[in-house]
């Protein structure tokens, strides 16, 4: 590998499970374009030498995904942000221009959306109960509630209750949240009645993580959605399909999202057979 080969990639911590350079690395083989996507691990005090490295002229990095936990800190590092990525307030697509300026896509937002599409789940009316506050859940907030087929309501419950009211306050600028309820408790979710249950939480991602939800409170009735894909099956997911919930890991999410940012690099569209090809490499 030359020292200046065209590279993309993903900034995080943790980012070693990430399933996006198969995706992408997959993408660029079939078009024959002579570029790698890497992860980076990046701890919190080495993102400012990181984004000034990023704004050289001779920097190999020309499109970056973002994940946990930098999807809100980012934002301080770029020039301007997409008018859906400014309602959400997190980014996870940074696309770098020929003179070196950062702008910043969420594709997490429509991705979400496109997966629930594909899953057959209509969320028109329904009720939905979301675990967690971070930066997917500010997508997935904001892209349920620009959806026309609007839910009825929205419960939102994080272990630190200040993250709701940032979140609301952001989301609530710019975007009619009034169906969005924050919770203190995850008993005042009413998972029981709820159509929908999403984990936006980092919980299932190690070995070991509990399920947040007691088992009882999952219904036939349900789908329990965990942005997690990997690992495929987290406790919650086990859990709430022992119970006869329907479920689905963020495989395709990260799919749909993926299919974007690589759009966004590119700046064209991408033809089916290139998709086929990105969804092949996830084994999805
Ligand atoms: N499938 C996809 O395409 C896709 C896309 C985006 C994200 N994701 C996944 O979604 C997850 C969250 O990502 P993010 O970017 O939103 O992360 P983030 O901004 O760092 O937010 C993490 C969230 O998890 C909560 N949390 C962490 N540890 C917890 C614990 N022990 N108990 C209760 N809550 C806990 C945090 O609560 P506090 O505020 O209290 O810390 C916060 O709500 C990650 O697993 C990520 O891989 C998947």
């Amino acid at each position: 590998m030359s020292h200046n080969q065209t590279t993309y990639g993903i900034i995080g911590y943790p980012v070693k499970h990430s399933l996006s350079p198969v995706m992408h690395n997959a993408a660029f083989e079939a078009l024959d374009v002579e570029a790698l996507y890497k992860l980076f691990p990046l701890e919190e005090n080495e993102l400012d030498d990181f984004f000034d490295q990023l704004r050289q002229k001779d920097s190999p990095i020309f499109g970056l995904n973002v994940t946990v936990p930098y999807k809100e800190k980012v934002i301080a590092y770029l020039d301007s942000l997409t008018p859906f990525a400014q309602k959400v307030m997190a980014v996870n697509t940074i696309v770098i221009t020929e003179d070196r300026k950062l702008v910043g896509y969420n594709t997490d937002g429509p991705g979400f959306i496109a997966h629930l599409h594909e899953l057959g789940f209509d969320p028109r009316n329904k009720r939905i109960a979301v675990l967690g506050a971070g930066g997917s859940a500010r997508a997935v907030i904001a892209a349920l509630s620009l959806i026309p087929e609007r839910p009825a309501s929205i419960k939102v419950y994080n272990r630190t209750p200040e993250r709701i009211d940032e979140l609301l306050r952001d989301l609530g600028a710019r975007i009619d949240t009034k169906f969005v309820e924050p919770v203190m408790s995850i008993d005042d979710l009413n998972i029981e009645l709820a159509d929908l249950v999403i984990n936006t939480t980092s919980v299932g991602l190690k070995e070991g993580d509990a399920c947040l939800i007691e088992k009882e409170l999952f219904h036939a009735n349900m789908m329990v959605y965990d942005l997690i894909y990997n690992p495929a099956e987290t406790m919650l997911l086990k859990i709430a399909k022992e119970q006869g919930a329907k479920t689905a890991n963020g495989l395709g999410m990260l799919y749909y999202q993926g299919v974007l940012a690589f759009e966004h690099w590119a700046g064209i569209p991408l033809e089916d057979p290139m998709r086929e090809i990105m969804r092949k490499a996830l084994c999805y």
